[in-house]
């Protein structure tokens, strides 16, 4: 499963990269617009941080504007994915991306319907955002199980990408539905790197270590160099 991070901060970009596991970035228009800087500065900028997909989304509500803005978009550089939203216009720019070759990422999906017809016009992506239905009294994790199974069914290359991962436990589950995909925003992924319980584990094995005298713990010392 990729995880790509959820946010346009390039701090927290570099931060998570190191630790190796994020294979992509994510943005939306609100999400660019905290940082408060150039939008196209700030998706050169991401970039060159990571070498995955990174998302980049049109603003516009018609269609036509949004095929200008998505390859203006597409032209920063190869790993921009445009993302589209799911609202007609954008499933007639889809298809026109599509069939230029441009890598979409078809967002604000809230029902297998949508997926289907946006894999059905070649997205790339398909961006069900499960945090905002389970807040809308929908069934979050269903969606991402329900748009992988129609995907097998018909042998669609398009990949699901679990959005709005609110908690970490939506990841678990996004995961445990067959998601290709999530994109988790910083505070989510602490979450899910971290455990009181590994903290607490770490600190009985240390404290028993260090009772050992210091020249018997004295793992990196001289006689043990290469
Ligand atoms: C995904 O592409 C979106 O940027 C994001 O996941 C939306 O998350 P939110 O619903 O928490 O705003």
């Amino acid at each position: 499963m990729k995880i790509f991070i959820d946010t346009a901060d390039l701090d927290a970009i570099r931060k998570y990269s190191k630790m190796g596991f994020i294979d992509g970035v994510t943005t939306n228009p609100a999400i660019l617009a905290k940082e408060g800087r150039n939008f196209l500065d700030v998706v050169s900028e991401i970039v060159d941080l990571v070498d995955g997909p990174i998302s980049g989304e049109v603003v516009s509500l018609e269609s036509g504007k949004m095929v200008s803005e998505g390859r203006a978009l597409a032209r920063v550089h190869e790993s921009i994915v445009v993302k589209i939203p799911a609202i007609p216009a954008g499933f007639e720019a889809l298809s026109i991306l599509s069939s230029e070759g441009i890598k979409t990422n078809f967002t604000v999906v809230y029902t297998p319907n949508q997926a289907l017809l946006a894999a059905k016009n070649g997205a790339t992506y398909v961006s069900p955002f499960v945090g905002r239905l389970h807040a809308n009294a929908g069934a979050g994790d269903d969606i991402v199980r329900n748009i992988v199974q129609i995907y097998k069914n018909y042998g669609f290359k398009t990949q699901v990408l679990a959005a709005s991962m609110r908690n970490s436990l939506y990841v678990q589950q996004a995961a445990l539905a067959g998601a290709h995909a999530a994109t988790v925003p910083p505070a989510v992924l602490d979450d899910m790197i971290n455990s009181e319980l590994s903290q607490v584990a770490l600190t009985g094995f240390l404290s028993e270590w260090n009772k050992l005298p210091q020249d018997k713990r004295d793992i990196f010392g001289p006689q043990h160099e290469a």
